[in-house]
């Protein structure tokens, strides 16, 4: 696990759009793995930023998204497949068809199942970025006793329905269940980047980089990958 330091989100952002970009040109085709939430907000800003300076093309590109809410429609401002064209996709030059987000509209278990058959067609993730959550979920795999191999279906935490009711109204509007890769899912993806900004992430930060490898805190499973790369700001570092 590498650990690059960054001076603030902004710079935390290219540094993640940085080894986007790289993938992107050294294999236009790749296979890329994204994140919602707000910390990779700013890294679809520098990319689009890159695709309209030319530097980059998405037209032979696959994506996969870690996760999505089951609940509400994707035509849901709060749905991951609405953020997703909103900060990413809508700019570039993605094929619609090359898209994919879980679809949890229809049978959740067939569709795990189908999601992993997928990825697994596509040739598997090239590149994958991860947010954290404040209990060191990603995607939604929430601290448990065990770390869950492939796509499935979760109860979401009180503490990420709380984390999560600043998208909502309230905590009772946030959707309870979600469908997600399994930390299987994201282990097989052959490079990880995982983002963190600011003070509220600097305990989970010092817990997974530092502390025990355990499923309690999802993300230090990541110290068992051989290409990963966490890049933090200042704040979110500050425990390290
Ligand atoms: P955030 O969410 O980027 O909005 O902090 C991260 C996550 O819950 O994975």
């Amino acid at each position: 696990m590498v650990v690059k330091i960054c001076k603030d989100y902004d710079e935390m952002s290219r540094a993640a759009a940085n080894i986007f970009a790289a993938q992107i040109i050294t294999k236009p085709d790749s296979v890329l793995g994204f994140a919602t939430g707000s910390t990779p907000e700013g890294t679809y800003k520098e990319l689009v930023k890159m695709y309209k300076e030319g530097l980059i093309s998405f037209k032979d590109i696959t994506s996969f998204n870690l996760d999505e809410y089951v609940g509400i429609t994707r035509e849901n401002d709060q749905s991951y497949y609405y953020f997703m064209h909103h900060h990413l996709f809508d700019h570039v030059d993605i094929n619609e068809s090359n898209v994919n987000i879980p679809n949890t509209g229809g049978n959740l278990q067939d569709e795990c199942m189908d999601y992993e058959h997928r990825i697994k067609a596509a040739g598997g993730v090239d590149l994958q970025i991860v947010g954290i959550g404040n209990n060191g979920h990603i995607g939604f795999n929430e601290p448990c006793d065990n770390f869950v191999e492939n796509t499935n279906v979760v109860e979401l935490q009180q503490r990420t329905i709380e984390a999560n009711a600043r998208f909502f109204d309230s905590a009772d509007d946030v959707p309870t269940r979600a469908v997600t890769m399994g930390i299987g899912t994201i282990m097989r993806a052959r490079k990880v980047v995982l983002v963190a900004s600011g003070e509220g992430k600097a305990d989970i930060i010092r817990d997974i980089v530092k502390g025990k490898i355990t499923p309690m805190a999802p993300a230090s499973v990541l110290r068992f990958h051989n290409d990963v790369t966490v890049i933090v700001d200042k704040a979110a570092a500050s425990l390290l």
